[in-house]
């Protein structure tokens, strides 16, 4: 089965490369996962082909989030927020590592599979394995009517739009958003209030305004980029919830511009990678305005007092850090969809000041569907 989209979507509308129109276009494609889901009266919103009522999502008692790549992490905060919404403990794992260890697959687990193609071979092979032994797995994929989406119960589109460039971003964006509807979903059914779930519902929609905000700051990222193309390495941090945008952030640097990047737990630093820290080894620090401000700010000095160079990613100017890139507070647990999107400009504008072929990375494919 093939999926046919229209002409212009694959048009570069005036963009260099691929990756840069899919990265101005986020505000567009959040919009389109957003639209005609919200409901106000309720405060929660409906997900037409989720395949799971009300007392089937009152009996979920885990939830196991599987995916490859940029949509591995994206699991990752949607496990987060399913934990802080819906109180359902949830985490996310590679398919490929959970369908090699012979997992144990629960009853009572809700599955669900991120794909942005709805074809990588392992997450499909995963979804697969879990249908065989019984469980319920649902699907958060882009490609309508992939395999994974056929083969799934049910689940979420998350509309982004045919993604072209190797390296996903309106896509990974798309899937948060998409997580976040479905966590608030849970959520309204099990114990999140009314007053919070309203909360959550304006801060969804005020996604895509400050998406747009971001963008604004393209140029101040190309200076930036210019800075650290010379790095050979760098270290990517955040806690709790900022790690998986730091995993994410590192992911797409070393994917476009080829220069060694690793992510680290901000509260690990101590535990071996502070030996690494020198002036030729830049660090960038995902600091949101939240509980954790303070111990953010705390692991700041720690690289500073050994003289790293720091970029911070914060909603106010860091003082400890060489560079900050200010962007706008959202609710403390969507933060996490705004503050890779910097990081995804910085990645490309690295790429570009190298000049590496930025939409088809060397070594690298758009879908994986050999093992
Ligand atoms: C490949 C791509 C990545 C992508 C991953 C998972 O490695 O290069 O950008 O995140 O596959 O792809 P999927 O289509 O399943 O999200």
């Amino acid at each position: 089965e093939t999926v046919e989209y229209a002409a212009e979507s694959y048009d570069l509308g005036g963009h260099d490369t691929y990756m840069h129109k899919e990265i101005a276009e986020q505000a567009d494609a959040v919009d389109r996962v957003l639209a005609g889901r919200i409901d106000d009266r309720f405060a929660t919103v409906h997900l037409g082909g989720l395949n799971l009522d009300a007392r089937e999502a009152r009996a979920v008692r885990r939830v196991k989030i599987l995916g490859c790549g940029t949509s591995y992490h994206a699991g990752m905060i949607g496990a987060q927020m399913i934990e802080e919404l819906a109180r359902i403990p949830a985490d996310a794992e590679p398919a490929s590592e959970f369908r090699y260890r012979n997992p144990v697959v629960d009853p009572d687990t809700l599955y669900v599979a991120v794909s942005q193609s709805g074809e990588t071979y392992d997450a499909l092979a995963a979804v697969q394995e879990l249908k065989r032994k019984g469980a319920r797995v649902l699907g958060v994929i882009n490609v309508v009517g992939s395999a994974i989406a056929r083969e799934a119960d049910g689940g979420v589109y998350v509309h982004a739009g045919p993604e072209v460039c190797v390296v996903s971003t309106k896509c990974f964006t798309n899937t948060v958003v998409a997580f976040g509807l479905l966590a608030l979903h849970l959520g309204r059914i099990r114990d999140l209030s009314v007053k919070d779930g309203k909360r959550i519902i304006e801060g969804l929609r005020k996604l895509p305004g400050q998406i747009a905000e971001i963008m604004k700051l393209e140029p101040q990222i190309e200076k930036l980029a210019q800075e650290y193309a010379e790095a050979r390495s760098m270290l990517f941090i955040g806690r709790v919830r900022g790690f998986p945008v730091a995993l994410e952030a590192s992911l797409k640097l070393k994917e476009v511009s080829y220069i060694h990047a690793e992510a680290y737990p901000a509260s690990e630093l101590k535990h071996g990678p502070l030996a690494l820290i020198e002036p030729a080894m830049p660090t960038v620090a995902i600091v949101p305005d939240d509980d954790l401000l303070e111990k953010n700010r705390a692991a700041l000095e720690e690289i500073k007092a050994r003289s790293g160079r720091i970029l911070a990613v914060a909603h106010q100017e860091q003082e400890k850090a060489d560079r900050t890139i200010v962007v706008p507070k959202n609710e403390d647990e969507l933060d996490p969809i705004l503050m890779g999107i910097p990081l995804q400009l910085l990645a490309y504008h690295t790429a570009l000041a190298l000049g590496r072929d930025i939409d088809k990375p060397r070594n690298l494919a758009k879908s994986v569907t050999v093992e």
